[in-house]
Formats: structure tokens, C-alpha cells, sequence
């Protein structure tokens, strides 16, 4: 499984991507807005720090313009990933670009028959947002399991990115379901590497590693 930072915060992607554990970045205008940044300058320095897919959002609602501003955006760097909106006019913008060879990214995804126009239109990847199916009462995991069904019965290439992650729960599950990326905030990704009980085995460790007055270098 692929692990995305959901991020414009440049610090934040420096400091994650040297623990090797990044393979891509997703951001949307609400994050770029967040991070008080130029919106392509920081994504031209995002792609500089990780080598996998940085996603860039389109703003644009009709798809002459938001054509437009996908290519532009496709230029600045060779991984990125264009994002647009599961909309009549995101799914046109994703076929006419992907048939370019451009990677896009398809937002703002809430169900099945969504995610399939979406592979339909070729997509490289689908962002189901579990986090905001929770938030109204659904269970957004459903959905995941739904999409890898479906993307499996037809061997469609668009993989399963996993957004609005919320806790580490939601990444084992999505694990557990074969999704190909998950999207984490910061937050997120370091809960991961924590346990209470490793916690508790190093503190034991480190005192009767100290109590052999021993060193190792
Ligand atoms: C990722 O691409 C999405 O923009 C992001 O995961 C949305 O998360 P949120 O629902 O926490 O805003």
C-alpha cells in the first residue's frame, strides 16, 4: 500500500519524506489556503522533496478552463498529478488529459457509481472521501470495499486512493480491503508508528541496558 501525505505544509512533507515512508502528496485549494503559500510555487516545491505524485486541484468549474489549468498545472513537474473534481466537467477534463498521458487525480468521489465514470474516464487515481461519508452518518469504508470490488471485476488501472483519512483505523481497513494509497494527514501518519506497549518494552529496555554500564559504539 502507498502512502500519501495530505499536506501543502512544506515542513511538515520534509520532515515525512525522510523517514522514506512518503510516496506521494495530495493537496486541495482548502490546504493551499492553509499552508498561506503561492499555490504553484509550493507545489513545484513539494515536487522537488518527494518523487512520487504531488496532486494540484483545478479551481476551475467548466472544462475549457479547467483543461486549461491542468495542463498548466501538468507542466510544472513531471509527477504531478492533476486533480479534478468528480464533476460532468472533471470527467471530461480527466479524459482528455489522461489520454495525454497525464496522471489525474478524480476528487470529491462519494460513491460506486461515481468512482466507476471515473475509471471509465481514466483516471490514475479515485479519491473516495471516507472521513465526510462518517461525518453524515454513512460508513465511508463501505464505499472502499464497494470501488475495489468493482475496479477488480473489470481490471480497471485506476487505483483505490483512500482520502479524508481521519485515524489510523480507516488505514487498516483500507489495508485489509486491498486499496492501492491512502491519503494521511501529517497527524495521522505519525499515529501509526505509535503503541503504548513499545512504549513500555523500550522504557523497560533502556533501563537494564543502562544497569549493564555497557555501550555499543
Ligand atoms: C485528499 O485528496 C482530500 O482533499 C482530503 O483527504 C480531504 O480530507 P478532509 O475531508 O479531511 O478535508
Amino acid at each position: 500500500m502507498k502512502f500519501f501525505i495530505d499536506t501543502a505544509d512544506i515542513e511538515e512533507i520534509r520532515d515525512l519524506a525522510s523517514t522514506g515512508l512518503v510516496d506521494g502528496v495530495t493537496t486541495n485549494p482548502s490546504l493551499i489556503a492553509k499552508s498561506g503559500r503561492n499555490f504553484l510555487e509550493v507545489v513545484a516545491e513539494i515536487c522537488e522533496v518527494v518523487d512520487g505524485p504531488v496532486s494540484a486541484e483545478c479551481v476551475a468549474l467548466d472544462f475549457e478552463t479547467m483543461l486549461k489549468e491542468g495542463r498548466k498545472l501538468s507542466k510544472i513537474a513531471d509527477n504531478i498529478a492533476v486533480k479534478v473534481p468528480l464533476t460532468e466537467a472533471g470527467l471530461k477534463t480527466c479524459k482528455a488529459l489522461s489520454d495525454d498521458g497525464i496522471m489525474v487525480n478524480v476528487t470529491l468521489c462519494f460513491s460506486a457509481a461515481q468512482a466507476l465514470l471515473a475509471a471509465k474516464a481514466g483516471a490514475t487515481f479515485i479519491s473516495p472521501f471516507v472521513g465526510r461519508l462518517d461525518d453524515i452518518g454513512q460508513d465511508g469504508m463501505d464505499l472502499i470495499a464497494d470501488v475495489v470490488t468493482i475496479y477488480e471485476n473489470y481490471d480497471f488501472a485506476t487505483e483505490v486512493l483512500v482520502a479524508s483519512i481521519r485515524h489510523p483505523v480507516h488505514v487498516v481497513q483500507a489495508a485489509k480491503m486491498g486499496a492501492g494509497v491512502a491519503t494521511l494527514p501529517p497527524k495521522v501518519l505519525r499515529q501509526l508508528f505509535g503503541h503504548p506497549l513499545t512504549d513500555k518494552g523500550l522504557d523497560g529496555f533502556m533501563k537494564d541496558w543502562a544497569a549493564t554500564g555497557q555501550s555499543i559504539l
